[in-house]
């Protein structure tokens, strides 16, 4: 087997900057924070950091609006704040990955404000201008894609919010600002780049109108009503429709590759993830993006043995089929847009219990894992109840829309509104039981509002001293996948394939062979390996139980207790 690359085999950790840790006490989490925390990071034992947008912004999208691309925003510290951080994170053999946004800029970049100025500026083209709007498109963040510049007489277009506008691609000139930018940071020693909405960077030349018969605050509306199977049914397929014009168009494949000669030129093996589930963005396998998110194992109510298994066999297949070179998987259950994992995936009588399985779940599978800030302890999504406190803009927007223009009552405005806003999923990491989690010190207003069950076990001291915590957790089991070469780099082998109850797989490499089971259910399972021909004169070595079994001849029947978890490997005599 060919040696794998440092992607390949690291645990990715994102870090959402704003939410980490607040070095100067403003609030706000910064580099200095970020630095300080290095090594609570390095003992986690995770490998490589992907950094949430750090550049100057003025925040209608947390930091995905950008308004220069080659400087560090003032509330998280100064560009030498980002060297000491990078350069205190490549000695404890941390890598790091910046967020890249191609699709669109701040409507606050000098690119934009030049664009805007006049219909011949130098830069006139560089944006996607209309003199009247072409069609019904919607942004889908926040109403009409199309938006009116005084200035020139004319509308841009976005597909999120109208403080985003979207870059024209088709213009060699943009192509090279941007290029410019990424070798900034590559020259500066980043380790690589995940690509953000890689998928709305082109749009149908043909400007084709959308066929759903509502706008994007009607069909949000409808979404939150619908009940029936058939009302969700429609929905999602409205969804679609809506948007299926101003994404995953012709033109990405070329831009990828371009991309990809870049970072290649470039030592260390630099890498792109792309914030995608399609494998196509993969090219051959060599030469566009190094990982897609495998998305669509996270995009469900339940994770369930069989969805997992349905999942493992549409993407691993797939995988295989790169025509140059296999593709890598690379697999998450949350991320700074979505529910947390311990709220999306629980069910609210077992979900400490499921929060595990999860854990174990991502750190077992085939490919490179990637964790959320926070999950490591057990963080839930906080539900806000004062528009006020709203810093999600697209939640703002829906509130008000809804709330004027619609006639919804403010309070079950607000129960939408604080359910689809991402900033449940943002609050500040909790760091300990001292006031403001000790994120900030005691009398900071934080940026959000601090989730209080910090006070409840749910921040990393109280973890670090308890030998049973999620924390402590996580730490053995990303060391268990270190120091495992099968669960690093060995195929996937599904056992057991038709069980609701339990999922059991094979993770094999040359060296070894590994059982994982996961028990998802609360009930006892029972185990027959009898006719696994693995299991033959084997016996099992425990590299982690949940349940504490210590090491012992398993027969090829046993129990697995409820939402066991057991991994172990398998010793041929
Ligand atoms: C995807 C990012 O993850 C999300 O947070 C952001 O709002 C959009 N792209 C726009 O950049």
């Amino acid at each position: 087997m060919t040696e794998l690359k440092w992607w390949q085999t690291a645990v990715f950790y994102q870090i959402y900057p704003r939410s980490f840790a607040d070095g100067n006490d403003d609030g706000i989490g910064d580099f200095k924070g970020i630095t300080q925390k290095l090594d609570y990071l390095a003992s986690l034992g995770v490998d490589a950091l992907w950094l949430s947008p750090h550049f100057p912004s003025p925040n209608w999208d947390c930091g995905y609006d950008i308004s220069d691309y080659c400087n560090v925003a003032p509330e998280y510290g100064t560009l030498e704040d980002f060297k000491t951080f990078l350069a205190e994170s490549h000695k404890r053999n941390l890598r790091v990955i910046l967020d890249l946004v191609l699709n669109h800029t701040s409507d606050e970049h000098p690119w934009f404000v030049e664009s805007r100025s006049s219909r011949d500026n130098p830069k006139a083209d560089w944006y996607v201008w209309m003199d009247t709007p072409p069609n019904n498109w919607q942004s889908c963040f926040d109403g009409e894609a199309w938006t009116y510049s005084p200035e020139r007489d004319q509308y841009y277009y976005h597909y999120f919010m109208k403080q985003q506008p979207d870059l024209n691609w088709h213009n060699p000139e943009v192509k090279k600002a941007m290029w410019d930018a990424i070798r900034f940071w590559l020259d500066m020693g980043v380790d690589g780049y995940r690509l953000d909405a890689l998928g709305t960077i082109f749009e149908d030349p043909a400007l084709t109108p959308h066929t759903v018969p509502m706008n994007l605050a009607e069909l949000r509306r409808f979404s939150d009503l619908a009940k029936t199977p058939e009302e969700i049914k429609l929905k999602d397929q409205y969804w679609h429709d809506m948007f299926k014009n101003q994404w995953g168009q012709a033109g990405v494949h070329e831009l990828m590759k371009e991309l990809r000669a870049i970072l290649d030129e470039y030592d260390g093996d630099r890498m792109l993830v792309g914030e995608d589930d399609n494998i196509d963005y993969m090219g051959n396998g060599r030469d566009e993006l190094h990982l897609v998110f495998n998305f669509p194992l996270m995009r469900t109510e339940l994770i369930t043995p069989e969805h997992i298994r349905k999942n493992q066999v549409e993407r691993l297949t797939k995988l295989e089929t790169l025509s140059a070179e296999k593709g890598w998987p690379c697999n998450t259950l949350g991320n700074h847009d979505t529910s947390r994992l311990h709220t999306a995936f629980g069910d609210k009588l077992y979900d400490s219990q499921l929060a595990r399985l999860h854990a174990a779940l991502i750190l077992t599978l085939k490919g490179t894992p990637f964790l959320y800030n926070g999950e490591e302890i057990g963080m839930t999504d906080y539900m806000l109840t004062d528009i006020s406190q709203v810093k999600d803009t697209m939640g703002a927007w829906y509130y008000h829309t809804i709330v004027t223009g619609m006639g919804v009552h403010p309070e079950e405005a607000m129960l939408r509104t604080a359910k689809m806003t991402r900033d449940k999923n943002r609050t500040p990491m909790q760091w300990s039981r001292q006031p403001n989690a000790g994120f900030s010190s005691m009398d900071v207003k934080t940026w959000l509002p601090i989730n209080p069950n910090y006070k409840e076990g749910v921040n990393v001291k109280d973890q670090e001293h308890n030998p049973g915590s999620l924390l402590r957790y996580y730490r053995h089991l990303i060391r268990v996948r270190k120091d495992s070469s099968a669960l690093q780099k060995g195929a996937y082998i599904p056992l057991k394939t038709t069980t609701e109850d339990y999922f059991a797989f094979l993770r094999q490499s040359q060296e070894q062979t590994v059982l994982v089971i996961l028990n998802y259910s609360g009930k006892i399972s029972e185990l027959d390996l009898t006719s696994e021909k693995e299991f033959k004169n084997a016996n099992l070595k425990i590299l982690f139980s949940s349940a504490e079994r210590r090491a012992g001849k398993f027969p090829p029947k046993f129990k697995v207790g409820p939402f066991e978890v057991f991994i172990a490997e398998v010793i041929r005599e």
